[in-house]
């Protein structure tokens, strides 16, 4: 079978309303790979809408890039799945480093967002990745592993018809220091392999892989030359309009 690559814009924190709009209308008309790709912006929660509005007549797709994993109620400052699916949101990034690390999310609280993603009708983007010191004492593995195996817990085999998994080894994120193409292919099949080992052929050969970590036009070519590799989640790189046209038309 054959996956739809997929090309995943994390704004983080960046862009205002006339960024936004300006962004998109530069954006799509350079796209001439759009058809046999998906390109995806998350922006920052506020832009959602704005996105949203921008992206009509496109075939842009809009996820977010975190949420909180219940229904309603007092939780300051949260945004529940069912917002993010009101305001017409198809993806939800989880467990982005920064979340771990800045924000202190566990495996645990991140394996419930990915229960309450798939449960809303949201695809999943879930992070995962070693840190520098991890990868310097060969744990890259472990790492990995030992977040699949919490993160992905108790998922049902029907979840991976619609799971994104990226691999984003932390020492690469907006560093300008991109992975070896060997190293993000050995973690990618990796990955695979543990899903197959889990949750069956099929979940393996439908879940789309991502690398991300400086991920820029003149690597991109590279990353999606290798075998596994299904698209790229990428911070800095995707802020410019052509810098992620390039992106996507690899
Ligand atoms: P970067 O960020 O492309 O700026 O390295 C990637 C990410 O954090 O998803």
């Amino acid at each position: 079978m054959s996956r739809r690559p997929l090309i995943a814009a994390n704004w983080k924190m960046h862009k205002t309303t006339p960024e936004v709009r300006s962004f998109v209308s530069a954006f799509w008309p350079k796209v001439s790979a759009g058809t046999e790709r998906d390109m995806l912006i998350c922006p920052p929660f506020p832009y959602i809408s704005t996105v949203d509005e921008a992206r009509r007549d496109t075939r842009i797709f809009l996820g977010a890039q975190n949420m909180y994993f219940e229904e309603k109620g007092a939780f300051t400052g949260e945004v529940a799945p069912g917002m993010l699916k009101d305001l017409k949101c198809e993806y939800v990034i989880i467990g982005h480093s920064e979340r771990r690390g800045i924000f202190g999310e566990t495996d645990e609280s991140i394996n419930t967002k990915v229960h309450a993603a798939v449960k809303y009708g949201l695809i999943p983007i879930l992070c995962v990745g070693e840190k520098k010191e991890e990868r310097q004492k060969n744990l890259t593995e472990q790492i990995i592993l030992r977040q699949l195996e919490k993160n992905l817990k108790d998922l049902p085999d029907t979840a991976f018809t619609n799971l994104v998994i990226a691999y984003e080894p932390i020492w690469a994120i907006g560093t300008g220091l991109n992975a070896e193409a060997k190293d993000a292919h050995d973690a990618i099949a990796l990955i695979r392999e543990f899903i197959h080992s889990k949750f069956g052929e099929n979940s393996a050969e439908n879940t789309r892989i991502l690398y991300g970590g400086s991920v820029k036009p003149d690597n991109m070519k590279l990353y999606m030359s290798q075998k596994g590799i299904d698209g790229a989640l990428v911070g800095g790189a995707s802020l410019d309009p052509d810098s992620f046209a390039k992106l996507v038309n690899y």
